[in-house]
């Protein structure tokens, strides 16, 4: 069920060779994986400023297909602007400037010529604080589904009902679709989001800390949904919690003051990490 996106600057579906600046070539990422999975996107000498504030430095790394990226980091680290580059959410704002090359499948999505649009459906983003749209529960979920496909009734019903699923809330809201979304807590309003950008099936998902307002029943339901998206989907989730970060991520990056630190299996980050920064982090002396 997914859109025919080969159209356009961002069409093109060849696989791009890594980008590998920090001599992590083809880390295997899970026990047994004897071969390193495409990239998906090529994070290359990524910059950032909020004016004249400097955000990101010369972020490089790699971002494997069908696999779950984590990005962690004390707060203020620059772990959501990373992640708001990669659907270019810098565009919205003029005093926010963007440098460097992000490839998706081998194109620059940060070209000047790449159509936004079409680019936000190719990677969807849930950001860190939940922002449903005024409107019912149902048409949250069946809005981006009614722009770009054509379903019958009964087809549209059946994606809202398996994107709320997969996000641990239909159980709670199958009897109040027509309500209002804003009337839902901050932990459901979290996972309605959820579910309204996993409903179009992008091909990457963005998460930005997807878990910090939810219980540890509807946690471990979205961990579940995240490793299940992954045949389907390239994920890459910005979390403060480094048990779910060595738990669902195949790759983890440490960032820290708007560096990258480290880059590597998930493995090897958190039994084994080469930088006394990271070491410090994840055993809690930092951050
Ligand atoms: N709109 C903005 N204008 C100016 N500076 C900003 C803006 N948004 C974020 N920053 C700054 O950019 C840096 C990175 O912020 P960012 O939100 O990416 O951090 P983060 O790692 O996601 O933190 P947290 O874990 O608290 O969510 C911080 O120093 C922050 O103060
Ligand atoms: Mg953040």
């Amino acid at each position: 069920m997914r859109h025919d996106l080969k159209s356009g600057p961002l069409g093109k579906t060849g696989l791009s060779n890594a980008f590998d600046p920090n001599g992590l070539a083809a880390p295997t990422a899970r026990l047994g994986e004897s071969a390193p999975a495409p990239v998906k996107l090529d994070v290359r000498h990524v910059g950032f400023r909020f004016g004249d504030k400097p955000a990101l430095h010369d972020i490089s790394f790699s971002i494997y297909a069908n696999r779950v990226t984590a990005l962690i980091g004390p707060s203020g680290c620059g772990k959501s602007t990373l992640l708001r580059v990669f659907n270019r959410m810098a565009d919205l704002y003029e005093d926010q400037h963007v440098e460097g090359q992000v490839l998706l499948d081998g194109e620059d999505i940060l070209a000047p010529e790449v159509d936004v649009l079409t680019l936000r459906r190719r990677i969807g983003m849930v950001t860190q604080k939940p922002s449903p749209f005024p409107m019912s529960i149902y048409d949250n979920v069946a809005i981006g589904l009614r722009l770009n496909e054509e379903l019958t009734k009964v087809q549209l019903d059946q994606r809202v009902e398996d994107a709320l699923r997969r996000a641990a809330l239909w159980e709670e809201v199958s009897g109040l679709l027509d309500h209002s979304a804003l009337s839902l807590s901050g932990g459901q309003q979290q996972r309605l989001c959820l579910a309204r950008t996993m409903a179009v099936h992008p091909e990457v998902i963005l998460l930005d800390e997807p878990c910090s307002a939810l219980d540890p029943i509807s946690t471990a339901r979205i961990e579940e949904t995240i490793e299940e998206l992954k045949s389907v989907s390239t994920l890459v989730i910005v979390t403060h919690n480094l048990q779910q970060a060595a738990r669902i991520a195949d790759y983890t990056a440490f960032l820290y003051l708007g560096e990258l630190i480290e880059f590597g299996s998930s493995a090897q980050m958190f039994s084994a990490p080469r930088e006394a920064r990271t070491l410090a982090y994840i055993s809690g002396r930092m951050g």
